[in-house]
């Protein structure tokens, strides 16, 4: 006799190729144990040339899958694939988030929301500012910008190497949002109240440019979307020169709360042990 507990277990996953970096499942296990929910969250390493059948699975209900994240290559891919994107994923044009809902995959992108969340937890108020500075114009930054405009900031200054991809953002999120090249950065932060990181530089331990903070207003906040290092080059050099800085490990906790509670039905919060828990893996990798 089939074990009665399979009939309530519900399946979640985390699909990117490659995915055993994912630090995903330790995060959604972790809220599973604490709920005691009978579910599973399990990588799923999946290239691109056999994504499109993957999605078809969990569509036909073949995959045992009720819904799961999304990560590199495959977040454009899955949006464009889903039946139903909302707003969020529609106006980034990727998806981390997808689930089955009245026969239909839904798709979503919890990345703003992680952004927001963290910046809320982490610095309180950091939203009452008139400009902000996204250093960035890659497919990280725009879940930033779309946080930052949608919370009230006035003015979104995206600056990039390669000015055009700025520019693309700037036409993407509307007339908040303004495009500069790298030689306007001491200009444009000027006065702002929050400085983001969203480039690669410092990821790693790399050596990333010196910046002088000092335009920015007094108590402006510094945050980066890189958490590896926990305190990046830029926000060690932020916080030397009298910053407060957020680190970006919040973004991935938080981001992963809605689609937790999509899969599972409870809302997950995220906690000073989850923190430590990732932290720790961390330093184990
Ligand atoms: P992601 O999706 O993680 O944002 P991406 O799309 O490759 O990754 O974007 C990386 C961002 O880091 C871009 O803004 C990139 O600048 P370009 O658009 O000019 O390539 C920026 N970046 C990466 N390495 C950089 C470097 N050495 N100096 C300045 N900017 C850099």
């Amino acid at each position: 006799m089939a074990d009665s507990r399979e009939t309530f277990l519900v399946n979640a996953f985390v699909t990117g190729w490659p995915v055993k970096h994912s630090r995903s499942p330790l995060i959604h296990g972790y809220w599973l144990k604490q709920f005691e929910i009978a579910g599973t969250y399990r990588p799923e390493a999946v290239n691109e040339a056999d994504f499109p059948a993957f999605i078809q699975s969990l569509k036909d209900g073949s995959s045992g899958f009720r819904g799961g994240n999304v990560t590199i290559p495959h977040k454009e891919i899955a949006f464009k694939l889903a039946d139903r994107p909302d707003d969020l994923a529609r106006e980034i044009g990727a998806s981390n988030t997808l689930w089955m809902e009245d026969g239909l995959l839904h798709a979503t992108n919890t990345d703003s929301y992680g952004f927001t969340a963290n910046l809320d937890d982490r610095h309180p108020g950091w939203d009452k500012s008139d400009s902000a500075v996204v250093l960035g114009a890659g497919g990280a930054s725009r879940a930033v910008i779309q946080a930052i405009r949608d919370r009230g900031v006035g003015e979104i200054h995206v600056v990039n190497r390669t000015v055009s991809r700025a520019e693309e953002l700037a036409d993407r999120f509307g007339p908040k949002v303004h495009a500069h090249p790298v030689e306007a950065l001491d200009e444009v932060m000027s006065g702002a109240g929050l400085f983001v990181n969203t480039t690669s530089l410092g990821m790693d331990g790399n050596d990333a440019p010196k910046i002088d903070f000092s335009p920015l207003a007094s108590g402006a906040v510094v945050t980066d979307i890189v958490y590896v290092p926990l305190k990046t080059s830029l926000l060690a050099q932020a916080e030397a020169q009298g910053f407060p800085i957020v680190d970006g490990l919040g973004m991935l906790l938080h981001q992963a709360v809605p689609g937790f509670e999509k899969w599972f039905g409870r809302r997950p919060v995220v906690d000073k042990t989850l923190r430590d828990l990732i932290i720790a893996d961390m330093e184990r990798h």
